[in-house]
């Protein structure tokens, strides 16, 4: 079955100081586009087709007046920017990532699901990579990148030999088990599921920062040995990290362009 796409536009930004005092955070420039629409021509690129964008409820109006039903051409005329069809959903609040995903039930309809974090930017789509899972879509699989700045994310552990024993989130901050990443190698926002994803998160319980977290449905994977993990082709990026980056990111997007 062709796998659907969703992604995760909500929360509340609050790193980005006053530039998401109104704005919704992924409607915020990065480079000549909004943010937004990276994460919606990566799963373009990976031959999905059928999207669904989830929000918060104070930004769902401008998303809609901006992307539409997912038919975007640019102004001025040129080929689309977009093709996909776009299916809008509201989080009411920020109950976290897995929350996010688990609003997907319906519109999965026992389809498998690619997941994309409303600001993460890859220099490559990782279609090859995407395909390539989709043909059987049975397994779960996430992408990691070595990164400097681990206390930021998710880390994965590993056995001796190479299979994923366990992801720790926000060492010290959501996860109390570390004071500190056990390991550099991060877990970015692209994600791989099985349609008994749905199943996993209702029996998720809340994490220490009251969220439903996306790292205790990977570690449920893993516990189970039916999580892969990729390496991320090329650079990646967090765009919620800082109003700085922001312009960091569009000088780097300038330089090798993204979604290649
Ligand atoms: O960027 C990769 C990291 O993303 C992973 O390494 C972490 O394991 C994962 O938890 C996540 O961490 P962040 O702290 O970056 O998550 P953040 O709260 O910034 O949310 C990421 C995106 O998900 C953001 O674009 C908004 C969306 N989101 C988030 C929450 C908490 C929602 O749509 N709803 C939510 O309730």
């Amino acid at each position: 079955m062709q796998p659907k796409g969703l992604i995760c536009a909500g929360g509340e930004a609050t790193r980005l100081g006053e530039l998401t005092r109104v704005s919704n955070k992924h409607l915020l420039p990065v480079g000549s586009w909004p943010m937004i629409y990276y994460p919606l021509q990566l799963l373009q690129l990976a031959g999905i087709r059928d999207v669904l964008l989830v929000t918060g409820k104070g930004h769902a109006g401008q998303m809609i007046d901006l992307l539409g039903d997912g038919r975007l051409a640019p102004r001025g005329g040129g080929d689309p920017i977009l093709e996909v069809d776009l299916t809008y959903k509201v989080q009411t609040e920020p109950g976290g990532i897995a929350q996010v995903v688990g609003m997907a039930r319906d519109f999965a309809a026992g389809a498998p699901l690619v997941v994309v974090l409303g600001d993460n930017i890859f220099e490559f789509a990782q279609s090859a990579a995407l395909g390539e899972w989709a043909e059987d879509g049975k397994l779960a699989r996430i992408f990691v990148k070595d990164v400097e700045d681990p206390e930021n994310f998710g880390v994965v552990l590993y056995s001796e030999g190479g299979a994923v024993t366990d992801i720790v989130e926000k060492a010290g901050v959501v996860d109390m088990r570390f004071d500190a990443p056990p390991s550099s190698h991060a877990v970015v926002g692209l994600y791989c599921y099985p349609p008994d994803v749905f199943d996993v998160i209702t029996r998720l319980e809340p994490s220490s920062r009251g969220e439903l977290e996306i790292t205790d449905v990977n570690r449920h994977y893993a516990a189970e040995g039916r999580l892969e993990a990729r390496e991320v082709e090329g650079w990646w990026e967090d765009a919620g990290k800082h109003w700085q980056h922001l312009a960091d990111i569009g000088r780097r997007i300038d330089e090798t362009g993204a979604n290649k």
